[in-house]
């Protein structure tokens, strides 16, 4: 009988192409900017130095603008849509054009912690790309100093209803012909729909037409939504970046002040009629009306809101075994399809390290149940949080990685 901890070394083993791990076989072939960053996490538990070239490789597809791209195609595969081509990056290894949440310095922080002699001059190579890519986003992405995203791929909550209205407004002309590659992997009723998908290869399409110009892409892109993802990772991620910078005795000039101006951003996500942090468009000012599993991640983030707490308590009522990604009273909540209610191991582990920093009562319950699913169920992708069931792709990396490093 092979233990879970055991299955789940041979997964992160198995899915290392060598300097960089892939999320998992046939439907995620590449490198992902935040499953690497919860990998790196996996891998300090038994090998320090794979966890630091996670890390480093990732770092390895910056952009000369700062921005780290949420996919790096370090060996083409024909198996995944949208490939290089349709991207058309324009940084030094074949990526897609847009980044994805940064929780890249919350995890460096984790593993040097782990070992820091091992750890100290790795992290000094990796500090100032940390700081240019945090800094990217402040230059970009701020409306009244909440961070947004320009694609529900950048959020990484891919199908997430919080995207439902600007989605409905894109008409996306000229799309063309294209072949899902995703849903010859994994049953299409877990996979977001083709009206989505339509919008999400119309809008890589226009980044790539414009070729990725940040301030052209201000103009014309009418997806640009205020997103507690995102929001709140990178004032974690600068606070991180900030206390080991001090210790480190580099330059953090200036630093302090951006955690005041995202800190003041954090708290205009706050919905008062909702009673909950949730996503805005930066466009329309409209709220998007959403609780999902990204407003819990505000305890993460340093700050606490004991409304949210109460949501919280309530969903882990509702449903068993984990966070749910979207409030399951809600009437578009649906257990199985993939941002739209399905519990993500990775962010009930960054919900529940908020919680645990802050030594809440909900804390314990978190870890719990997200050992009691993994443990019954495996290393899937994400769960239905009604009944635990798997779902999505399998043998999945930052599962694996949530199990070593945190949930075991
Ligand atoms: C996909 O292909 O669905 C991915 O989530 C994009 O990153």
């Amino acid at each position: 009988q092979v233990s879970r901890s055991e299955e789940a070394r041979n997964i992160l083993i198995q899915n290392d192409r060598g300097g960089y791990t892939i999320p998992t076989a046939g439907l995620y072939p590449y490198q992902w900017n935040w499953d690497s960053a919860i990998t790196a996490m996996g891998f300090a538990e038994f090998d320090i130095g794979r966890a630091w070239q996670e890390l480093e490789t990732l770092f390895s597809g910056q952009w000369a603008d700062g921005m780290v791209p949420h996919i790096l195609f370090h060996k083409a595969d024909a198996g995944y849509f949208p490939g290089p081509d349709v991207w058309g990056g324009t940084g030094p290894i074949p990526s897609s054009g847009i980044t994805q949440p940064p929780v890249a310095a919350t995890m460096a922080r984790l593993i040097w912690n782990k070992d820091r002699s091992a750890g100290t001059p790795r992290l000094k190579t990796l500090w100032p790309k940390l700081r240019a890519w945090h800094t990217w986003f402040l230059k970009w992405r701020l409306d009244q100093g909440a961070v947004c995203v320009t694609h529900p791929w950048e959020a990484g909550r891919d199908n997430a209803p919080d995207w439902d209205g600007v989605m409905e407004r894109i008409d996306p002309v000229g799309v063309g012909e294209y072949e899902r590659r995703d849903t010859s992997h994994v049953d299409g009723s877990m996979r977001p729909t083709k009206h989505d998908y339509d919008r999400y290869i119309w809008l890589v399409q226009m980044g790539n037409r414009l070729k990725w110009d940040q301030a052209k892409l201000l103009e014309e892109n009418p997806f640009r939504i205020a997103d507690p993802t995102m929001t709140f990772l990178l004032l974690r991620a600068h606070r991180d970046l900030l206390a080991v910078g001090e210790e480190l005795g580099l330059q953090t000039a200036g630093m302090a002040e951006e955690i005041a101006l995202l800190e003041k951003g954090a708290a205009t996500l706050w919905n008062p009629e909702l009673k909950s942090y949730d996503s805005r468009d930066a466009k329309t000012g409209l709220w998007t009306g959403c609780i999902s599993n990204a407003s819990y991640l505000c305890w993460l983030a340093g700050l606490d809101s004991p409304d949210q707490a109460a949501h919280l308590e309530r969903s882990l009522e509702r449903v068993k075994f984990g966070v749910a990604s979207y409030d399951p009273t809600g009437e578009k909540f649906d257990s199985k399809r993939y941002w739209r209610g399905p519990t993500w191991a990775f962010m009930n582990f960054l919900i529940g390290l908020g919680l645990e920093e802050q030594q809440h009562p909900l804390a314990p319950r978190l870890r719990a149940v997200t050992r009691e699913v993994i443990r019954q169920h495996g290393f899937a992708e994400y769960f239905d949080p009604t009944d635990g069931s798997p779902a999505g792709g399998q043998s999945f990396t930052w599962t694996a990685a949530v199990w070593l490093g945190w949930a075991s």
